[in-house]
């Protein structure tokens, strides 16, 4: 029988989000119906309101989320009801060439559940990246459920399903950050202040966090870096230098997604050193670089889509560090909200003191 349940909707292009009744279909073959108990405020579900990602709205927002398996459809394996889990993005099809070759995160053939949430009067709605858990139930593939450790609160463990994944994937997965290298965050908003953690869980000596909010390099202290650039007022690729006795930094990570600040990376790192492009630039941004400059500093430049994280193995395992207290996922929730707070917490994202909303049920 199909349910009804209470979720936050964007309209239409930058119109304010509100709370609608939903219907969810049972789920179909290979299918789950996930009993929501938290999702985290995130900058991509501000881009879907906005029609930055794409027009097709309505939108059922919603995409870092942690809940409790209700039903499933046939032929499911993957996942049995009762069971708690973090949900991702992308059930991947274990398939195709990006699957074979071990790099599931770029699979170009997903086996998301097919869009048949709905309003009320059958208007057909587009689940956020796949997801759309600002509702207290969602449909999704089984495939995009993480079985993990019930014990940590759904609040703390949803955000690994996005933001908090990303940053610690740039540092652990794709930076490949080694025991005893410099590593340099540029922009430490929730994204960047996970890469910190998860440079200091691969055996960073020294995390240089930069920001222009002097808030944001206080807070960036607390998750564990060495040193802080206000780069308003030190030129940070001079900065990153003096603190890598002259050589730049062995990964330098770039949470903002800005031509500026990318530059900046690209010359903060050492001459063999990595570049990891986590922030998300916008279509129209370009990059300008002396190609002599590409040639002559050699290292590599990574872009990492999501971490480059493989959910079934990276959620549990952060799940059990944060367990045995090696890492403090804790730290990233500001504040916990209702689900008709989402407008609000979007308008406090541009304040500067938040790094994650989570919306409680
Ligand atoms: N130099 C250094 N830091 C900067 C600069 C700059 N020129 N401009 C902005 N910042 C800082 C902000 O002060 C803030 O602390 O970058 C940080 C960005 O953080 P958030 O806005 O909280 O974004 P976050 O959720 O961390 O995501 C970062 O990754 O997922 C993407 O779309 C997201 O592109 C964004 C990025
Ligand atoms: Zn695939
Ligand atoms: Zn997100």
């Amino acid at each position: 029988m199909p349910q009804h349940v209470q979720g936050v909707i964007a309209p239409g292009r930058n119109e304010p989000v509100r709370v609608e009744t939903i219907v969810i279909p049972d789920p179909g073959p290979g299918e789950a119906v996930v009993r929501i108990q938290a999702c985290g405020v995130c900058h991509t579900d501000l881009h879907y309101k906005q029609g930055g990602i794409n027009d097709d709205f309505p939108f059922l927002l919603g995409h870092e989320a942690a809940g409790t398996v209700e039903s499933v459809g046939e032929g499911v394996t993957e996942v049995a009801p009762g069971d708690y889990v973090i949900l991702n993005w992308r059930a991947v099809c274990g398939q195709c060439r990006a699957c074979r070759r071990g790099r599931p995160w770029y699979c170009f053939d997903t086996h998301n559940a097919t869009q048949r949430m709905t309003l009320l009067d059958g208007t057909e709605l587009s689940p956020a990246l796949g997801i759309g858990a600002f509702a207290e139930k969602t449909l999704v593939a089984a495939g995009q459920c993480t079985k993990v450790d019930p014990a940590v609160a759904p609040e703390i463990a949803g955000l690994l399903g996005c933001g908090v994944m990303a940053g610690i994937g740039a540092a652990i997965n794709t930076g490949n950050v080694s025991r005893g290298d410099t590593v340099a965050v540029i922009g430490c908003g929730g994204v960047g202040d996970a890469a910190i953690v998860g440079a200091r869980l691969a055996g960073a000596a020294k995390v240089i966090a930069v920001d222009i909010d002097e808030r944001k390099l206080a807070k960036a202290r607390e998750m564990g870096a060495t040193h802080t650039v206000d780069s308003r007022t030190a030129d940070p690729v001079e900065a990153i230098r003096e603190l890598t006795d002259g050589f730049g930094a062995d990964v330098v990570i770039e949470a903002v997604g800005r031509p500026e600040t990318y530059k900046q990376a690209f010359y903060a790192r050492d001459l063999a050193g990595t570049v990891v492009l986590v922030g998300v630039p916008t279509p129209e941004m370009q990059l300008e670089l002396p190609l002599l400059d590409v040639f002559g500093r050699g290292g590599s430049l990574k872009s990492s889509w999501y971490g480059d994280c493989l959910p079934s193995r990276d959620f549990p395992m952060l799940i059990d560090l944060h367990r045995q207290g090696r890492i403090d996922l804790g730290a990233f929730v500001t504040e916990t909200i209702a689900l008709d707070e989402v407008e609000k917490a979007f308008a406090r994202m541009h304040e500067g003191d938040v790094l994650r909303s989570v919306v409680v049920f």
